[in-house]
């Protein structure tokens, strides 16, 4: 047990991260009244080159034009290995109000990428007085990012949120596959002559909220790119949850409910997790420090373990 204790992360709901163009600002109205916690507005992979000006300038008017109400309010910028990322910087920072919450960094792939964007971001705020500091979010899509990401997420204090891309990741390590996410038809075990698919993109998830827990920052699930299958989401997003991410995007706004219902912790589960808490506390009232729980053994990290599942219900719920 290290002596540091584990920095926690901030408290707000982030179970649904909606996505839409920059280039279809005719969608912003229904993203900003979708029951998502955050919003994302794209520069980047949903625009097509000679629309990002115009995606740009969309986005600007759209950041304090529409009510987006409580939600987290993102903006997705371009690559680092791009020729737009600077002036996404610089046109949203010095043109957009001060509504505008976070910026999301794609294809990060070492904890320099990080460095740059803040420096950019912290002169544009200092030269224009913004009122409070802009936080990142960052991307992780690629063979780099999964090898540098404990050094990515410490990179910088604005950094706040961390998602798998699942596509461009499947891209960058020379996966075998076209789809986003998901189960994958070629991935599987044999036993007895039974196939059995295990998940590929466990292993990444399980590194993202490890560099993200011991940093204080929210892991987050990516894209489910087959918005036809619900039961694929809810399948991908409950294996998410169960590794520890807080949420998961939606790239339809029929996901939203999906990844909502996932990421909020049920009442049942919230009523065992009190259930074992009153247990441990009447276990350490008779000096114990283990008890038993619906046959099973409950001790002191059992009290831990509970305390996420409470937590997160009363911050969804304040
Ligand atoms: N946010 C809010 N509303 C959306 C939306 C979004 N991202 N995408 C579609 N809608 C709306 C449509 O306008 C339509 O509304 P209506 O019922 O009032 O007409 C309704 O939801 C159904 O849309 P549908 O016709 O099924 O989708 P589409 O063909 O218009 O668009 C996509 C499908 C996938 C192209 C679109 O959802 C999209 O661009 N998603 C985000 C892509 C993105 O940002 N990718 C980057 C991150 S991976
Ligand atoms: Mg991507």
């Amino acid at each position: 047990m290290s002596f540091r204790l584990q920095p926690t992360p901030p408290a707000r709901p982030n179970r649904c991260q909606l996505f839409g163009p920059g280039s279809r600002p005719a969608l912003f109205d229904k993203m900003a009244a979708s029951a998502a916690d955050v919003v994302n507005l794209d520069l980047e992979d949903s625009v097509a080159p000679a629309d990002k000006p115009a995606a740009r300038a969309n986005i600007i008017a759209a950041i304090s034009g529409v009510d987006w109400g409580r939600k987290t309010l993102s903006v997705r910028i371009n690559g680092l290995d791009t020729p737009f990322w600077y002036r996404d910087v610089v046109d949203l920072l010095e043109q957009a109000g001060d509504r505008l919450d976070q910026i999301m960094i794609p294809k990060v792939g070492c904890a320099a990428d990080i460095y740059a964007v803040d420096a950019l971001v912290t002169a544009v705020e200092r030269a224009r007085g913004r009122s409070r500091p802009i936080a990142f979010e960052v991307i992780i899509e690629s063979a780099a990012g999964i090898s540098h990401v404990d050094e990515i997420a410490s990179a910088s204090p604005r950094l706040v949120a961390m998602s798998l891309g699942a596509a461009d990741f499947a891209a960058s390590m020379g996966m075998q596959t076209t789809g986003i996410g998901g189960t994958q038809d070629n991935y599987y075990m044999l036993r007895e002559g039974a196939k059995y698919w295990p998940d590929p993109w466990h292993w990444a998830q399980a590194a993202i909220v490890a560099a993200c827990r011991t940093h204080g920052l929210l892991p987050v699930d990516g894209p489910f790119g087959d918005f036809a299958d619900d039961e694929g989401f809810r399948a991908q997003a409950l294996r998410s949850a169960t590794l520890g991410m807080v949420g998961k995007w939606a790239i339809h706004p029929k996901q939203v409910a999906l990844a909502n219902e996932v990421f909020t912790p049920s009442a049942a589960a919230v009523a065992e997790a009190r259930e074992i808490l009153a247990a441990m506390a009447a276990a350490t009232a008779r000096g114990e420090g283990a008890t038993v729980y619906k046959g099973r053994l409950v001790d002191i990290a059992s009290i831990r373990q509970a305390e996420v599942i409470v937590r997160q219900s009363e911050m969804i719920g304040a």
